[in-house]
């Protein structure tokens, strides 16, 4: 295969892999099937988003990228997740802590859950640069320390340097989490909802950083998100997930401008147009299944406007349409 002129940064190494990943829980209840059989490549300049209702597997997924999920009652019932071709799934925790957060960094949610209430911005920061790079003396990391604040914006790095993380605002400390995790130079970033508990204009300011930070140096992103204001503005490519399954997947432009899975068009029509955050969250109707009971067909059938009798009887594999994305349903024509 031939890759493009050669002028600017490769754009089409492939930095993660995940092949038939299934991360499963052992309850009371049966076997939850959080993630089934999920597929994708991660390359550079990707932001490779993953949109799906509350319940659909998107954080499982990403805590599995790193093994996260190592106790019971989850486990990996199958699947790999290659990086430098080694599976990190068959890795024992030593060399995992190698990986967590300096090959493979996140950022969550909530930046409050991540910073050490009782230490100052500049004691965590120095320390997460001095973990990552111990020849660095004290002075030489806090002066990094300093840069990286610089980096996310903060037009006074002191000040904010001695605040503790109450002192700071939930965009602060969110931009704080970022400068942290560009501390250890990964070759991956995961985002948990980076954005959901930040207000409009905030959640714009980081996702411009984000893009000014990792993607001008082409370091892929994996987004997880609920809002499609989000995908629009940073993503490159987005997977549907429902299920713990993937049900759609392509390039935004085409998954956004043409989805042809029947989830991800209510998907896309369920989100208000306007509104503060914790509006944007899906209204659809019915529930999704039981992960640990789940129906022999496909598993958006029950909630399928355009149901039949196939869909209940036969789960419909991924299969490529003809507009490139790849769709899990027996009603879109197969490519070709
Ligand atoms: N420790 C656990 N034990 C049992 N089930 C779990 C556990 N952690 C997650 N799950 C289940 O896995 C499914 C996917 O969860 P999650 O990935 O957090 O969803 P989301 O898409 O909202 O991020 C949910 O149904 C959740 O109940
Ligand atoms: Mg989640």
């Amino acid at each position: 295969m031939i890759h493009g002129s050669g002028a600017g940064p490769p754009t089409e190494e492939v930095v993660l892999s995940v092949q038939g990943l299934r991360t499963w829980f052992d309850t009371p209840n049966g076997v939850v099937k959080a993630v089934d059989d999920v597929s994708f490549e991660l390359r550079r300049g990707d932001v490779l988003a993953i949109v799906g209702e509350s319940g659909s597997g998107k954080s499982v997924t990403a805590q599995s990228l790193m093994k996260l999920v190592s106790r019971p009652p989850g486990r990996y019932a199958g699947g790999a997740v290659r990086m430098d071709g080694e599976d990190l799934l068959s890795l024992g925790e030593r060399s995992l802590e190698e990986i967590r957060g300096k090959r493979i960094s996140m950022i969550f949610q909530s930046p409050r859950a991540v910073l050490n209430p009782s230490f100052t911005v500049s004691a965590q920061m120095v320390e997460t640069v001095r973990r990552h790079d111990p020849a660095v003396s004290k002075e030489e990391a806090r002066t990094r320390a300093l840069a990286l604040l610089r980096a996310v914006d903060f037009p006074d790095p002191i000040r904010v340097a001695a605040c503790y993380p109450h002192q700071m605002s939930g965009g602060m400390c969110q931009r704080v989490g970022i400068a942290l995790s560009l501390a250890c130079e990964p070759q991956v970033l995961i985002a948990d909802e980076p954005t959901t508990a930040l207000d409009v204009l905030v959640q714009s300011t980081i996702l411009l950083l984000l893009k000014r930070t990792y993607l001008a140096q082409g370091i892929p992103i994996v987004l997880i998100t609920h809002d499609f204001g989000v995908v629009r503005a940073i993503a490159t490519r987005v997977i549907v997930m429902y299920a713990g399954k993937i049900q759609e997947e392509g390039p935004v432009d085409a998954v956004l401008a043409e989805p042809r899975h029947p989830y991800t068009r209510v998907l896309i029509d369920s989100v208000p147009r306007a509104g503060h955050a914790e509006q944007r969250l899906f209204q659809i109707e019915g529930q999704p299944p039981d992960l640990s009971r789940l129906p022999p067909g496909c598993s958006f059938a029950e909630r399928c406007a355009f149901v039949t009798a196939r869909c209940r009887a036969e789960a419909p594999a991924l299969r490529r349409s003809s507009n490139g994305s790849l769709v899990r349903c027996h009603l879109v024509a197969p490519e070709g």
